[in-house]
């Protein structure tokens, strides 16, 4: 082991309740790209194409983009994406009772994949496997949807009200979904440490939820391949990969208790 992960090992050992903070970098070993890394997503298409009011205005965005999920691109509903290593050492830290919640950036809803319970989990840009009308806010699956498009509706709108309808995942120009922005609130406020793992820590207000563990006193601990805005912040820092460090960063800290 080195220096830092035995450094950031007893940090989180000394935690009765760690938050896990998490970002594009604990799924890109699932196959789905990041945003900001080397190869990220947005090296190659426009964030501005992922407006809400592009797609609102736009019909030929809309169009294309349930196209999109028909055929199971943007790793969504029709995707064949599964939790790696990283995702699943999660899961072992909350059956060790040592967490407070999974906060996560991430829209592909692969914690629950793995096995923690959707009331462990705040999502605060949402889930690419649910779908809400713009309207009137009625609510279904991904898939149920995507049967709509695949029987001929090719711009599907809400049946109750006639709203757009578009998956759950937060645009650039929307508000966070109030219900987990608190649910992360509490979960911070219940953790004696943070643990971020995947996430340049650049886009707000997400990035302030782990801020308000360390102004509480808490450590925070990153895992992360390359620099992060948080790194000043943090007593810990271990450069390497989720799928390959959280494992035995996990065993380490439930075999200290
Ligand atoms: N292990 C550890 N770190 C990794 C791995 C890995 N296997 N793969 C990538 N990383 C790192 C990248 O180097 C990068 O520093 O994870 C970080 C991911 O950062 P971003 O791409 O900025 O993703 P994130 O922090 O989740 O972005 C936040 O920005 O565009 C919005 O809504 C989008 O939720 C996203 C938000």
């Amino acid at each position: 082991m080195t220096d830092a992960f035995d450094h950031a090992a007893r940090l989180l050992a000394d935690a009765p309740r760690i938050l896990v903070f998490t970002g594009a970098g604990i799924s890109t070993e699932s196959g789905i790209p990041d945003f900001r890394g080397p190869d990220g997503l947005w090296t190659k298409v426009d964030p501005d194409d992922f407006t809400i009011q592009r797609y609102r205005a736009n019909r030929e965005v809309r169009v294309a983009r349930w196209k999109m999920h028909q055929q199971g691109a943007l790793w969504g509903a029709r995707s064949s994406v599964r939790p790696n290593r990283a995702h699943e050492a999660v899961v072992e830290l909350w059956r060790g009772g040592r967490m407070s919640g999974c906060v996560t950036q991430n829209i592909d809803g692969l914690h629950q994949a793995a096995g923690l319970p959707d009331d462990q989990v705040a999502e605060l840009h949402g889930n690419i496997r649910k779908v809400h009308c713009l309207g009137c806010g009625a609510r279904w699956e991904t898939e149920e949807v995507l049967r709509w498009v695949d029987a001929g509706e090719e711009d599907p709108s809400c049946p109750h009200c006639g709203g757009l309808v578009k998956t759950t995942t937060v645009m650039f120009g929307e508000y966070l979904p109030l219900d987990q922005v608190q649910r992360a609130e509490r979960f911070a406020a219940e953790a004696d440490a943070v643990l971020v793992v995947g996430s340049t820590l650049s886009v707000y207000p997400a990035a302030q939820i782990p801020l308000d563990v360390v102004r509480r006193g808490g450590p925070m601990v990153i895992v992360n391949l390359g620099p992060t805005d948080g790194d000043r912040l943090a007593a810990a820092r271990i450069e390497g990969k989720a799928g390959d460090v959280l494992p035995r960063l996990v065993d380490a800290i439930l075999s200290s208790s």
